[in-house]
């Protein structure tokens, strides 16, 4: 017999065929590395705006088997608009290994299963306990994870982060960029005549134009679709490049314990993603340039003065 309960099943279930189905419509596929067309730009700006972000849920999910870790904030290179703020505002904060070993237990303990342990930062060969830490990966992964891949991610510029490259065992990823010293300051890179990438205005926030006033910032963008969430000595952020912001703004919004598989931590998104140049709504003025806009302007001159309190650690 049909009931009331059958009916709240079947009709859920429509609801999320729906919105799946509409969904379709808007998402780019994160895989695609090729800069959106104008349609896809001018459809992925209205499916951001709030009423139909209140209809359909957000834009962007997060993929649960990956994790960012910046190792260290440090960086022999000042690329402009670095997503980490390394030139803007130079740091040495670094995680450190009881730290490592938290993110572990904590893994082990919600069973995490990662399929990719990204270590980057800054640039992750400067931090001076790296293979340990990597030492420590390893261990982690013949007990829990066996298939996940461990990646390292590095500018490879200079002789000293080459030297750390040579002596990391096999069993790692190395993804290297390939950055020249003498290309820092720059913002497309090239590998011989080759443009490898091209950097976005990361400093360009979208709260800063009016025409994004009835944005919904829960829709995030397809980094966290494809890297998952992000840590950092002060703790889980929703992407790696909320985690960096943080430092310079001052929020103190870092996680203290690993959030749960399903968790998009749209609290994080309601605030970094209004500063961030990724955000997917931003798409409308997609420019190649190193504008830095009023939010971040003032940040930086406080980050620079010392006017930003230090953020409480992660595993303290
Ligand atoms: C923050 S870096 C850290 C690893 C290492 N220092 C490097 O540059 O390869 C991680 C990745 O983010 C990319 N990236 C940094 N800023 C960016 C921006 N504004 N737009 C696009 N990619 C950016 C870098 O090129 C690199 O591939
Ligand atoms: S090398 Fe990487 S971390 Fe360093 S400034 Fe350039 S993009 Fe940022
Ligand atoms: S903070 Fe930036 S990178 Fe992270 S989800 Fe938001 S828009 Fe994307």
């Amino acid at each position: 017999m049909i009931n009331s309960i059958t009916i709240t099943h079947f009709a859920k279930r429509a609801l999320r065929r729906i919105r799946r189905e509409l969904n379709r419509l808007f998402v780019s596929d994160p895989s695609n590395k090729a800069p959106p067309t104008a349609k896809e730009r001018a459809l992925n700006f209205i499916r951001v705006q709030k009423p139909l972000t209140k209809i359909l849920g957000p834009l962007h999910g997060r993929n649960p088997y990956v994790v960012e870790i910046d190792l260290t904030y440090n960086c022999n290179l000042r690329c402009k608009n670095c997503n980490r703020s390394c030139g803007q505002a130079p740091s040495e904060e670094q995680m450190s290994l009881h730290q490592i070993e938290r993110f572990l237990q904590e893994s082990f303990k919600q069973a995490a299963h990662w399929e990719d342990i990204r270590l980057l930062g800054g640039e992750p060969a400067l931090h001076q306990d790296l293979l340990v830490i990597i030492d420590k990966l390893l261990e982690y992964r013949k007990t829990a994870s066996r298939s996940g891949t461990i990646t390292l991610l590095t500018n490879g510029a200079g002789q000293q982060v080459q030297n750390v490259l040579k002596q990391v065992p096999d069993g790692v990823i190395i993804s290297n960029s390939g950055k020249k010293e003498e290309q820092a300051g720059g913002y497309a890179w090239y590998v011989g005549d080759k443009q490898e990438e091209f950097f976005i205005d990361f400093n360009d926030a979208p709260a800063d134009h009016w025409f994004n006033y009835f944005v919904d910032y829960v829709n995030g963008c397809w980094i966290p679709v494809r890297h998952g969430i992000g840590l950092n000595p002060y703790g889980y952020y929703c992407c790696s490049c909320a985690a960096a912001m943080d430092r310079v703004f001052g929020f103190d919004m870092g996680r203290k314990t690993m959030p749960q598989a399903d968790d998009l931590m749209l609290e994080q998104r309601r605030v970094f993603c209004r500063m961030c140049g990724h955000f997917t709504g931003r798409q409308v003025l997609r420019s190649a340039g190193a504008t830095v806009s009023p939010l971040w302007r003032k940040a930086y001159e406080r980050y620079n003065k010392g006017e930003v309190a230090k953020l409480t650690s992660y595993a303290d």
